[in-house]
This record gives structure tokens, sequence and C-alpha cells, in this order.
């Protein structure tokens, strides 16, 4: 990849888009999952079991040697600042963290956001980001354009991409195919940004189904909800479990977003209305169903549930994460070909 930390950025534009992925990663932000196609898709998760046996084998790589990715988060994180941490690490690489920059950087100074990414992109190859408001990550992509690319760890209640990459190929693992899928998606439909970006990778695949399981109040934006169909994704709204399909192929379920409400009674009045306990999965689960979840949970799935080996949530799920996130990093710095 060229380097052009002493060049000038291109200049930006009004009307910045995206880059679509189209089959080659090699130097884009990745921000959304608009920016995708099933083909890329299908690029990136070829590329995982390699990383997978990489990673299992405890085989020395050096794929990204020399490359240094820093980890910038405005919020806090565990799964997706650490498995993206773990996978520049199994890669060879080096990983710098910059946690709550609001406190310990010169954002504390006073210094504007589009000057503290500027500066940290002078210093490392790629920039993991996660920002507490929409649309964030673009602006950040918008300002090293041309100079590093920008990977999106969640921006507000907008998209968190790897995310999604991770529970499609999760998905995928067990299904054997994204296509012709029934699902449900529950909990916070509104504010839960591993919804938004997921929702927009299964409806680029032809026969989804989704039934969004949430209380009036956390019911996806209608503008989403409208977007989505167009694309050619079936979503039914519910806000009752009886109404779930029989033998879904997959469970996605969510914790209500408590840091995206006004006051404590908002957030109180919606939280947990949907438990994924054992008695629910008996009754409305398969043999084949997976419950998922992005994690953290904060009571919607009872610890008990855990040894069912339908709960993937912290197996396959959370070690998909690590796995995905080496190839998408790989690709994106050009060191997977
Ligand atoms: C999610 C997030 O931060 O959006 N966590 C994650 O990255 N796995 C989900 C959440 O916080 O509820």
């Amino acid at each position: 990849m060229i380097r052009r930390h002493e060049g000038e950025p291109l200049s930006p534009t009004p009307e910045f888009n995206l880059p679509r992925i189209d089959g080659d990663f090699e130097g884009k932000h990745i921000v959304s999952l608009e920016q995708f196609d099933i083909n890329s898709l299908d690029y990136l998760f070829y590329q995982v079991p390699t990383m997978k046996e990489i990673a299992l084998d405890r085989q020395e790589s050096h794929l990204l040697k020399g490359d240094i990715v820093t980890h910038v988060f405005y919020e806090p994180s565990t799964r997706t600042r650490v498995s993206f941490q773990a996978s520049v690490e199994q890669l060879g690489g080096r990983a710098i963290i910059v946690e709550n920059p609001q406190a310990f950087s010169s954002v504390s100074k006073g210094e504007s956001f589009e000057d503290t990414i500027r500066t940290l992109a002078a210093y490392c190859d790629a920039i993991v980001l996660r920002h507490p408001e929409e649309g964030f990550a673009k602006k950040a992509a918008e300002v090293v354009n041309g100079i590093i690319p920008i990977i999106n760890a969640g921006d507000g209640v907008g998209e968190h991409p790897s995310q999604a990459l991770l529970d499609l190929f999760t998905v995928s693992e067990h299904a054997g195919k994204l296509n012709g899928l029934t699902g449900v998606m529950a909990g916070d439909i509104k504010n839960g940004r591993t919804v938004h970006s997921l929702m927009r990778g299964l409806a680029l695949y032809p026969g989804n189904t989704v039934y969004l399981l949430s209380p009036n109040q956390l019911r996806l934006n209608p503008k989403d909800l409208e977007d989505m169909k167009r694309k050619g994704l079936s979503i039914i709204e519910i806000d009752n479990p009886d109404d779930m399909p029989i033998n879904a192929d997959f469970w996605y379920w969510t914790r209500v977003q408590k840091e995206r409400f006004e006051n404590e009674e908002e957030y109180n009045a919606v939280n947990n209305r949907f438990i994924a306990d054992q008695a629910l999965l008996d009754k409305k689960g398969g043999p084949n169903t997976i419950l998922m979840h992005p994690l953290p949970r904060v009571g919607e799935i009872p610890y008990e549930v855990d040894k069912d080996p339908r709960a993937v949530y912290l197996r396959s799920q959370v070690r998909n994460g690590m796995y995905v996130r080496m190839a998408l990093i790989g690709l994106v710095l050009g060191r997977i070909k």
C-alpha cells in the first residue's frame, strides 16, 4: 500500500462518498455494510479458515510485519477492541490503543476531532475508530481519505460493520448459506448499531426474512425500515414472543442501549421486556436454531442458557470476531491478496 503520510490528503469534497468494496479491500475505509456486495463478502469469508488456522496452530505470521494499527475508542469496548488488537498481533503487526481520548489526549485540551484523527493517522497504517456519534466514522474517513483507511468499530446508533461481518460469517457457518433464511432480531432495534449493519448485510441476499421483536419505542426508524424493504429484506415487526416463528435459523438478541436514553426512567420502561430463556428456546427454537448476541448481555439471556449447544454467543460467534477481523485487516492493509 502506498503511504502518503507526508503528502497532502486528497482535499475533502462536499459529496464525499464511501468507496464500494467491489472485491478489492486494499486501502478502503470500512464504515458501512452499504459498501458491500455478495462477492466481497465471499472473498472476505474465503480468507477466514486460513486466519483460523494461524490462530489455532499458533503460527508465527508476518503478514502485517511493519504495520501499525491504532485503535481509537471514544466509547467503552471489550470484544471489539481486544479482538481487533489480537487480530493485528496474530498477524505480526503492532497495535496502539488510544482509549478514552476525551480524558487522556489533547481532546481534553479542546483539540478538534478532525485534528486528532489527522494526527493519529500520521503515526500508523490504519485506524479502528469507535465514537458515540453517528456519522463520525465517515467524517474521519473523509478527513484522512487518501492517507490511511478507517475501520468503523461503532459510530453511535449508526453502524458496526465488523460485527456484522462476523455475525454473517457465524450464520453462514451454521446454516450453510446466507440466503433464504428466517431470523429473529430482538431487543433494541432502534439504537442497536449491530442490528443496523447486520440487516444491511442480510438484505444483500435473496429470500431473507427477519422478525423484529421489540417494544414499540425501540422499533427500527421508518426510513431504515423502508430502505431495507426496498432492498428486498422481508421484515415483520412483532412485540410478542408468541408471534416468533418456530425453528428460525438464527436468533439475534441484543441489549437495550442504556447510554442512548435521556433518562433512567425511559430506559427502565423498556429494558428486558424480552428474555431469551431456556423455555422460549425450547418452545420456539428448533434443533438447528442458533442463539446469537453481540454482547455484552445485561439480563436478556440468563446464564443457564449458555450450556445449550445452540447458544453460540460465547462460542463460535465471539471467536469468529477475531478470525474475521484478521481477514478484514489483512485485506484492508493489502497484505492478503
Ligand atoms: C455492541 C456495540 O458496542 O455496539 N458490542 C459489541 O461491539 N460487540 C453491542 C452493545 O454494546 O450492545
